[in-house]
């Protein structure tokens, strides 16, 4: 067989995608494409991108907690990300009284900083390591090639941690699989919160804007990296000092115009260009539908408490925007979709490469094989989902799922009493946690639909035997809402989980058949033993597949076409990756044309005093109305530019990116994508396709007017 992924290590990012398509290794970047970069207004060398040997503009960009990206702005470790980066952050050390989500946040001194559980992860080198984890998977067929795969990146990894200096080495598998990429990190645990706008700012235009242009959101936070004396990564200690960076971005205020460069890195989390039309189908089909009609009961739950209480909505705000933001991502995913006929455009696709394997031992069962095994698993699919986003959507049931691993303690063979206590530690470090975050009133409803739903919506033969027959028994009526209320209310009522007392009894002296006989447990468990028992090997048999036959697929195709193989770039895997474009108005529909940058005018336009969304602070108000911009108005629109839209090429995970000018300076912070692109991890569409940015300067702006935080003006290198 052909050795492919060598030849894809040289190749790969030497043309080109189409139009501005593209998520590039940095340290990779083949001629053709850096070319590409010159041509369209990159004025910086290579090795100015990435280098190992000098600092270089990777050594400022860093992944923000678990799924974002930050920039490093000063030369004392200060970062710059989104607020909805920071918003767990910035809830949690918020009280009623003390309102950092509601109000705003700002360190006037180093001092009044506020410690935080975050780590911030930096990029120190890469390695391939395509050739050893090859060699040790050699001849195994695909589920055993999942089972060996952690274990062979463990050995591998074992090799470069060094736990005194923080420093450890991930694998990302590219190219699904035909090349193997070790990044080598140093994290840092000791990362305060250093500023925040008002949430009417920062989450301005709420779920009604997000993922939409135009958009006026500021929608930025502000966090420091702290290290040792020594300068190495430390846990949190008022020892601690600001770390002393490699690199770190200066900000432009000079700002641009329709069609200049700009360039994104950060830490896309995932895409699937090389989707088959059997996943797309299952998708609009099942998965993204499922998903969004329990989501939708949940969220709606939820809304109605929150706006009720700010201690409600303190307590939920986290959980309800990450819910609410890929509710309306995968619906509009669908919709998009379908709208571009994406499923047909695959199933296209798959016509010549079946054509073509036909005669190919290697690849002629490919399509086949996909099919099959997408036929084998779908019957289940909505089960899956009904119990991850409905059953366990209730934050009671989740909790009480957790708590399987104290049963597995009580009831398996060979577990000590070393295991019991171990596992009654976690149990009763995440009930603070699940109980500081708990409402009752909205979780109660949330376990009545969700119950029912599974009841209505998933196939009898897939329940917990017996289960629903109990709520009949108990309760009445499986088709009338209000049996499942009752049955609700009686499990709130009486599990120990939420009973202090009772739940303490149970702590001093454990038992399974206490814990089985807990009405809450009982649930959560019935459910997920359903699934364990009845779906899980399938659905791991189903996804070691269809990664082998993705593996084959990927590889038939850049045999089938060299010449496409050429302008190919791995998916998305929240590796660091560089996307390159301009800022650019689009035309999303017939006789529409969207300019690619908002201004203060439009943000007064939008504000709807005492709107849960449309709100703004009244200093804003005042000051826009009073047109002071300061330093930071746009001279070419004699306004304050708010956000800006650029065809970059970014996804999830990109959030908090920095968006960076021909010369290395920041002009702009990513933070979302546009509507009639959402269909973007499957299909970049060259023509709809805008990445959403705030302006640096009216981040600046809020910070310096609104904020009055000139220490963190004044540490920034601004260049005119
Ligand atoms: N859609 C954005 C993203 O996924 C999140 C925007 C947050 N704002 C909001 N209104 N939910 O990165």
């Amino acid at each position: 067989m052909k050795k492919i992924s060598i030849a894809i290590v040289l190749c790969f990012s030497l043309f080109k995608a189409s139009a501005d398509e593209g998520m590039w290794l940095p340290m990779l970047l083949g001629q053709q494409v850096y070319d590409d970069m010159v041509k369209h207004g990159l004025k910086l060398t290579k090795e100015q991108l990435y280098s190992i040997n000098q600092p270089s503009i990777k050594d400022a960009v860093v992944i923000f907690g678990g799924g974002c990206t930050g920039e490093i702005v000063s030369n004392q470790g200060l970062i710059f990300t989104n607020h909805h980066c920071g918003y767990g952050v910035i809830a949690g050390s918020s009280t009623v009284e003390h309102n950092y989500l509601k109000d705003g946040f700002y360190a006037y001194s180093k001092d009044q900083e506020i410690k935080s559980d975050l780590t911030i992860t930096f990029l120190e080198r890469i390695e391939d390591v395509t050739d050893k984890v090859e060699s040790s998977l050699k001849g195994l067929n695909a589920v055993d090639r999942a089972k060996k795969i952690a274990e062979v990146y463990k050995q591998i990894t074992d090799k470069v941690a060094d736990s005194v200096n923080s420093v450890s080495g991930k694998i990302y598998s590219m190219f699904k699989g035909n090349q193997y990429i070790m990044y080598v990190y140093k994290i840092y645990k000791d990362i305060r919160l250093v500023g925040a706008p008002p949430e009417s700012i920062g989450k301005f235009g709420g779920d009604t804007d997000n993922w939409e242009w135009p958009r006026h959101t500021c929608d930025y936070s502000i966090f420091r990296v702290y290290t040792a004396k020594d300068g190495k990564p430390a846990e949190y200690s008022a020892d601690n000092v600001p770390m002393k960076p490699k690199w770190f971005l200066p900000v432009s205020l000079k700002g641009y115009k329709d069609g200049d460069f700009s360039m994104i890195y950060g830490y896309p989390g995932g895409t699937n260009r090389y989707e088959t039309s059997y996943g797309i189908k299952l998708k609009n089909e099942i998965d993204n539908p499922s998903l969004v009609h329990l989501r939708d009961v949940r969220l709606k739950d939820m809304y109605a408490e929150m706006i009720k209480d700010p201690a409600v909505k303190l307590k939920l705000a986290e959980n309800y925007a990450s819910v609410a933001n890929y509710y309306k991502f995968y619906d509009g995913e669908t919709k998009q979709l379908e709208k571009y006929h994406v499923y047909e455009a695959k199933q296209g696709v798959e016509s010549k490469f079946g054509t073509w394997a036909k005669d190919k031992p290697d690849y002629q069962n490919v399509l086949s094989d996909y099919e099959k095994n997408y036929a084998t698993w779908t019957s289940s699919a909505k089960e899956r989902v009904y119990v991850i986003e409905g059953i366990l959507g209730s934050s009671l049931v989740d909790y009480a799922s957790s708590l399987m691993a104290l049963e597995r303690a009580l009831t398996q063979q060979g577990k000590t009493q070393a295991d019991v206590k171990k596992a009654l530690d976690a149990a009763n470090e995440e009930r603070k946690t699940f109980l500081a975050e708990e409402d009752l009133p909205s979780d109660k409803k949330i376990v009545a639909a969700t119950g029912m739903m599974f009841y209505t919506d998933v196939d009898k033969s897939q329940h917990p035997i017996g289960f629903y027959q109990g709520i009949k028994d108990k309760f009445g009526s499986l088709d009338d809402e209000a049996t499942y209320k009752a049955w609700t209310n009686s499990m709130f009522d009486n599990t120990m989980i939420l009973d202090s007392a009772k739940w303490a009894a149970f702590s001093a002296n454990p038992d399974a058949v206490t814990l089985q006989n807990d009405p809450a447990f009982a649930y959560a468990s019935a459910f997920v033993q359903n699934y364990i028992l009845k779906y899980s090997n399938a659905y791991s048999d189903f996804v070691a597949k269809n990664n082998e036959l993705g593996r084959l697929y990927m590889k038939g195709i850049m045999e089938m076409n060299p010449a496409a193989v050429k302008k190919m770039y791995p998916d998305a895997n929240f590796s660091m990756r560089v996307s390159y474009g301009n800022v650019k108005s689009y035309n999303p529909r017939d006789a529409v044309h969207y300019d690619y940058e908002t201004t203060s005018k439009g943000v007064l336009d939008k504000y709807v005093p005492g709107d849960y969304e449309f709100d703004l602070p009244a200093n804003e108000i005042d000051l826009l109305k009073k047109r002071d911009f300061g330093q930071y108005i746009d001279k070419s629109r004699n306004d304050l530019v708010t956000d800006f839209i650029t065809t970059n090429d970014i996804t999830g995970g990109n959030s908090g990116s920095p968006v960076i000018d021909g010369s290395g300076n920041l002009i702009g912070l990513a933070f979302d994508g546009n509507y009639e692109a959402l269909s973007h991890k499957i299909q970049f569409d060259k023509d709809l396709n805008r990445t959403i940015c705030v302006d640096i300067r009216y981040v600046l702006w809020c910070i310096d007017k609104l904020g009055n935080a000139k220490n963190i003006i004044n540490e920034l290198k601004l260049v005119r």
